[in-house]
């Protein structure tokens, strides 16, 4: 019994063994792949290289390092691997401008995962890629235009005052208040009821279904992390079958969707009729804007502009090259599949564009400052095609 219990365990132990042994090959093997890449990307390219198998960084402010240190080198662009796919990262804004808006043919889709089968909630407009976000992007954009934001603000101003009054209540009684929490409520409110004319009742009901989902959407997990990452690598997901989303809450938003659309179609008018209760409720204690109001908008947008400046939203953005390209003045061809990242936190931070990028100052956003900016020096929504559908309104709101 002994000596088979003995066998049983060295057997165990064994197995383990090689399990490591095997795992450091691969380790290994990856390493000198890395390597490997890396070194002909630099003699065919004669472009920086910068190694970042061991982030310590999020994805983002590692391609602000690098955008920054090829600055500090004059380089017009750089460029690392991301696995087994070369990164390219401009740094001139004419060669920016190129990509995002001139050449923009050649970069139409974003660096992303979309697996329609596996995991249906990756397609959409943010990932989609090539007809069928193009067939996206034509039917959202009208619900995004100038004309729609008239319907967007009473929603605001009428969840401005729910929210409000939330406030209120809480400083009355005393207790604290969870400024993040309370706003993300919300939004979920606002952005529930403009997009489905729905409401959602998340600033009534602290612990609503959909901002727990939510949560777990935006979840920052680890694991979550590394699953971003890997779209970088999306061959990777899809050959694993990888959702990046978990099944519950993929199951979660896809009933949700589905009720809405059923109760809609079961009831025509009410998708308008909540927002036509809301815009009749607000337009007639509408009031004519006053001078002094005028003036302090502008001071607003001033300082929504330096804030989104200083803390974009999205540190870089991506394209994907969709067709050969030709980095001007240079020997470098982005074949179909590179990937660009557009380093935005680099070039809001950069003093040569920003002098003092650290200290907020919304004058850099008066009338005389914003005349004669490169439009690639400041650009928290992105550029071209693939810019940010929710821009209009972000700046009105
Ligand atoms: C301050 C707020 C926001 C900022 C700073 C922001 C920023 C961005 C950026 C940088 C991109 C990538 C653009 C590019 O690659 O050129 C983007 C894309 C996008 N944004 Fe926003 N965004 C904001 C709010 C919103 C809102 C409120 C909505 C919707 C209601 C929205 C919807 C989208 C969509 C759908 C895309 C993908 C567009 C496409 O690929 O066709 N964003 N946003």
């Amino acid at each position: 019994m002994k000596v088979r219990l003995k066998f049983y365990v060295e057997y165990k132990i064994g197995i383990i063994i090689i399990i490591i042994i095997i795992i450091i090959i691969i380790i290994i093997i990856f390493i000198y792949l890395q390597y490997v890449s890396i070194q002909s990307y630099i003699q065919t390219h004669e472009a920086t290289i910068v190694m970042f198998i061991f982030r310590e960084i999020p994805l983002g402010f590692d391609v602000t390092a690098l955008y920054n240190d090829l600055k500090s080198r004059s380089a017009k662009y750089g460029g690392y691997y991301s696995f087994l796919t070369p990164v390219f990262v401009p740094v001139d804004l004419d060669l920016i401008k190129k990509i995002l808006i001139s050449n923009s043919d050649c970069f139409i889709d974003r660096v992303s995962y979309v697996d329609e089968q596996n995991d249906p909630l990756s397609v959409n407009l943010l990932h989609a890629h090539g007809e069928t976000w193009k067939r996206f992007r034509a039917k959202i954009s009208p619900s995004f235009s100038n004309s729609k934001i008239k319907t967007f603000l009473p929603i605001m101003m009428t969840k401005s005052r729910d929210l409000i009054r939330l406030i209120e209540e809480t400083v009355n009684k005393s207790e604290p208040l969870n400024v993040k929490e309370v706003l993300d409520r919300y939004t979920i409110d606002v952005i529930g009821l403009y997009t489905c004319a729905t409401d959602f009742g998340a600033l009534k009901y602290k612990d609503s279904e959909i901002k727990h989902q939510l949560s777990e959407f935006f979840n920052t997990s680890v694991i979550n992390s590394l699953i971003r990452f890997l779209i970088t690598a999306p061959k990777i997901l899809k050959y694993f079958k990888i959702m990046t989303l978990t099944k519950k809450v993929t199951k979660f938003f896809m009933t949700l969707v589905n009720e809405i659309i059923k109760n809609q179609s079961q009831n025509e008018s009410r998708g308008t009729a909540v927002l036509d209760i809301l815009v009749k409720a607000e337009s007639s204690s509408r009031e004519k804007f006053t001078r002094s109001e005028i003036v302090s908008y502008s001071t607003l947008q001033h300082f929504f502009s330096e804030t989104i400046r200083k803390y974009p939203l999205a540190t870089i953005t991506t394209r994907e090259c969709t067709k050969t390209f030709h980095v001007p003045d240079s020997n470098i061809i982005l074949e179909k599949g590179a990937h660009v990242y557009i380093p935005i936190r680099g070039i809001h931070w950069d003093p040569e564009y920003f002098p003092n990028p650290e200290k907020f100052n919304p004058e850099r956003f008066s009338k005389e400052h914003i005349s004669e900016r490169h439009p690639c020096m400041w650009f928290p929504f992105g550029l071209g095609p693939r810019r940010c559908v929710g821009k209009s309104r972000n700046i009105c709101s």
